[in-house]
C-alpha cells in the first residue's frame, strides 16, 4: 500500500512519519515533496497545496489530520466522489471540553475582572456580587462529537445548556434548537456564547454585530471552531457598549494574529494561538490505520466528509 504524506507543520514531521509507520506497519509512506506525482492508494494530509492533491486518479482516500476540512475544501481539488475523511474526536473533545469549561468558569466566577482589579493601580481589593447560576445560560452552537462533549462537560456545574444545530437533536438535559429559524430564540438565552461550528459558507460570519446583539446584555463569547465565524470588526463596538463583557477568541481570521491587531491590547479579548484542541498523533494515526483497513474491507468509516454540507 503506497501512502502519500504531508503536513503543514515541518517540525512534527518526522514525529508524524514514526507514528504513522508505528500504525501502518506493512503502508510504504513518503513524504510529498513538489513534483512526486508517483501514484498513491491514500493521502494524509494537513493544509496541503493544491498541487499535492491534483490529478490523482488512483486514489482511494484522502485523510485530513484535523476536524475541520475547511482548508482542504477551499483547495477545490478533492473530487467530490472521492472520501475525504476527517478526524472524528481523536482525543480532541476532552480538550475542547477543558478549554471552554476553564472559559466559562472564568467569568462564571468574575476571575476576568478579578485579574483587571488585581492589576489596576497597583491591585484593587473589591469582592463581587457573584453571578446567579440560573441567569448564566450557555449556549453552544454546533452540536457534532466536539460541540456535543462541551454540554456534556458543563452540565456537571449546573449550568443550563442549549445548543444550536443543523438538524434537530435530542440530547440528555440539553435545550436542542435548530436551523435558522430558532437561532434568534437560542442566542436570547445564552449568557455564554460557545462556537464549535464548522466553518462553511452557511456558517461564515455567523458571530456578527446582529447575532451577538440577540444575547443578554454582558453576554461572552468564546470561539474554538474558526477566525472566519466572527466579523471581527464586529467585536471592538459591541465590548465598549457592554453588549459584550468579554470574548475568549482561540482563532482568528488572519492566523498568527498579526502583531499590530487590536484585539492584543484589548484586556476585554483573552487570546490563544489555535491551542483549544491538538491533534493527538498517535490517536489520529491509529485512527487512520483502522478506517484504512475498514475500507480495503469495503466497510462504511465514520468522519466521512458530507461533501453537499461542507462538513
Ligand atoms: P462535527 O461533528 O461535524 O459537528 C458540526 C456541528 O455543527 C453539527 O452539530 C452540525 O449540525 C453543526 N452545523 C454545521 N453547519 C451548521 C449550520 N449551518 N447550522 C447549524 N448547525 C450547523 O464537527 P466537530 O468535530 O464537532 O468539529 C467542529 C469544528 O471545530 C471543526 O470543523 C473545526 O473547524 C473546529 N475545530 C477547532 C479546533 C481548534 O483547535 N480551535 C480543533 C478542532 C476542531 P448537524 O449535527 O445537524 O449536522
Ligand atoms: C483544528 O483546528 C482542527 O480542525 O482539527
Amino acid at each position: 500500500m503506497r501512502i502519500l504524506f504531508q503536513t503543514a507543520d515541518p517540525a512534527n514531521q518526522d514525529a508524524w512519519l514514526r507514528d504513522l509507520r508505528t500504525a501502518l506497519p506493512h503502508a510504504g509512506i513518503r513524504v510529498w515533496q513538489s513534483g512526486d506525482t508517483a501514484a498513491a492508494d491514500y493521502a494524509i494530509v494537513w493544509k496541503p497545496p493544491a498541487e499535492m492533491l491534483q490529478g490523482r486518479p488512483e486514489l482511494k482516500a484522502v485523510f485530513n489530520l484535523g476536524a475541520g476540512v475547511d482548508a482542504i475544501l477551499k483547495l477545490n481539488v478533492v473530487p467530490d466522489t472521492l472520501p475525504l475523511i476527517r478526524i472524528d474526536d481523536g482525543g480532541m473533545a476532552v480538550q475542547v471540553a477543558e478549554f471552554a469549561t476553564h472559559a466559562v468558569l472564568r467569568y462564571y466566577r468574575r476571575l476576568d475582572q478579578y485579574e483587571r482589579q488585581a492589576r489596576s493601580n497597583g491591585g484593587e481589593w473589591k469582592p463581587l456580587p457573584p453571578f446567579e447560576r440560573s441567569g448564566f445560560g450557555i449556549g453552544v452552537l454546533g452540536l457534532g462529537v466536539l460541540g456535543q462533549r462541551i454540554c456534556e462537560s458543563l452540565q456537571h456545574f449546573g449550568f443550563e445548556v442549549s445548543g444550536w444545530s443543523r438538524s434537530p437533536k435530542t440530547l440528555p438535559g440539553v435545550k436542542a434548537y435548530a436551523g435558522s429559524a430558532q437561532l434568534n430564540e437560542f442566542l436570547r438565552n445564552a449568557r455564554v456564547l460557545i462556537c464549535m461550528l464548522p466553518l462553511t459558507p452557511d456558517t461564515a460570519g455567523i458571530l456578527n454585530r446582529d447575532t451577538l446583539s440577540q444575547l443578554p446584555r454582558g453576554a461572552y463569547l468564546i470561539n474554538l471552531a474558526r477566525g472566519g465565524h466572527l466579523v471581527e470588526a464586529d467585536l471592538p463596538p459591541l465590548l465598549e457598549s457592554g453588549q459584550i463583557a468579554g470574548a475568549t477568541l482561540d482563532v482568528f481570521q488572519e492566523e498568527p494574529l498579526p502583531p499590530h491587531h487590536p484585539f492584543w491590547k484589548d484586556p476585554r479579548i483573552a487570546i490563544t494561538p489555535h491551542i483549544s484542541a491538538l491533534t493527538v498523533r498517535s490517536e489520529a494515526a491509529r485512527q487512520i490505520a483502522e478506517k484504512i483497513a475498514a475500507l480495503q474491507r469495503g466497510e462504511a468509516v465514520v468522519g466521512l466528509v458530507d461533501r453537499n454540507k461542507g462538513y
